[in-house]
């Protein structure tokens, strides 16, 4: 559910989903979160939930902190009953998720998504999870919440870096399957970036929407959902060669979905045209920060990617606008002048 406001009846939503609330409820969620909406969230519920905090920042999305989240709860008296409200941006949300999967060997939990690309993307689909030194998100489960309550109200708060950001998984979301939103997102962007609650709405329903239905028809990823991948390939080796430092996930994917586009237009599966366009909307939603990096560093951290099987580069190309398909045979030399093309555009860039 998606709209303005929900957090001040939280309490009561919840309860209606569940029947009734249980003995212990849980509520995970960050200090810098909770000290924005921590009383806003407390005031709808009868009786306070026990809190616990994960520190901010990806390098907490840990099997340590899981554990340390396990523990707390089993010394608060949690059991099979008990209820866990992740209250936080994506990565409170995934390992939130990846907690009440594993605790008593599941709970039921529910998701309140307070950034942009958690409300759009990471609490919708089920998938939950933290990062191994090796790579990232390589340990979690499925396990889809209860309910998930997004309220677009908390996003006034967001920093407008990280709303711009999370607007890249939503231009995405147009590019891949939704025409419509494509040209919503051309006509309204000072609306959106503005935060109009009307524009916001529309984006996030219109976002959320399209990755349901793509979800629902292929939960474990063996066709269809590959498509939400759209400019992760090239994204994650961006994040990959800049030690997840300088740039933002959206921000990532913004530069993979301009070099894809590359790619696509080199092949024809998008016109000359569509190209500009597309590239055009990717940069009304930025600025994208500034890269230095050498174009075979991140040919070769693509690679690694784990939605790769058995060594081969699978990669999704828009076909036109709101259509897309996975191929398996892009070239390191496609690649290559691909992510040249968007290393030349980012070194312009002062940012
Ligand atoms: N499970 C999935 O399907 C899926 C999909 C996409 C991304 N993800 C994961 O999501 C994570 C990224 O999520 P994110 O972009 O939300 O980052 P995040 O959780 O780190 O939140 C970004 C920052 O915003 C702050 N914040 C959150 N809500 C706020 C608010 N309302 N006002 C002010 N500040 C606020 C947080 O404290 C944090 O500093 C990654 O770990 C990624 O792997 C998961
Ligand atoms: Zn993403």
């Amino acid at each position: 559910m998606a709209g303005s406001g929900l957090i001040g009846s939280l309490g009561r939503r919840i309860e209606r989903v569940c029947g009734k609330l249980p003995r212990r409820v849980f509520v995970l969620t960050s200090a810098p979160v909770w000290g924005l909406w921590g009383e806003a969230f407390q005031a709808s519920f009868a009786e306070a939930p026990i809190v616990l905090f994960l520190e901010p920042g990806e390098k907490h999305k840990t099997l340590a902190s899981v554990e340390g989240l396990l523990r707390e709860m089993a010394r608060a008296g949690g059991d099979r009953g008990s209820l866990l409200i992740a209250f936080g941006g994506g990565i409170v949300g995934d390992v939130g998720g990846f907690v009440a999967s594993i605790f008593m060997r599941g709970i039921p939990y529910i998701q309140v998504p307070t950034t942009f690309l958690a409300q759009v993307d990471s609490s919708v689909g089920g998938k939950t999870g933290v990062n191994l030194p090796e790579g990232k998100n390589l340990v979690g489960s499925f396990h889809h919440p209860l309910a998930v309550f997004a309220d677009i109200g908390v996003l006034e708060t967001l920093p407008d870096r990280e709303l711009r950001a999370g607007l890249m998984e939503s231009v995405k979301a147009g590019i891949i399957r939704d025409r419509a939103l494509v040209r919503f997102m051309e006509d309204h962007a000072e609306e959106v970036l503005g935060r109009d609650p009307k524009s916001l709405e529309k984006v996030i329903a219109a976002s959320i929407r399209m990755k349901a239905e793509v979800v629902n028809r292929d939960e474990r990823e063996s066709g269809l959902r590959m498509i939400l991948n759209f400019g992760h390939t090239v994204g994650h080796a961006l994040e990959q060669a800049t030690g997840y430092k300088t740039l933002l996930h959206g921000e990532a994917v913004g530069w993979g979905m301009v070099a894809t586009l590359y790619v696509a237009r080199e092949r024809g599966t998008i016109s000359k045209g569509q190209f500009e366009r597309l590239e055009k909307l990717i940069h009304l939603y930025g600025p994208l920060p500034a890269l230095k990096l050498k174009a075979s560093t991140v040919v070769a951290a693509t690679g690694g990617d784990k939605k790769n099987v058995g060594g081969v580069r699978r990669f999704v190309l828009p076909l036109g606008i709101g259509d897309a398909g996975v191929v398996e045979d892009v070239t390191a030399a496609e690649l290559e002048a691909a992510v040249g093309y968007v290393l030349g555009q980012a070194g312009k860039k002062q940012v």
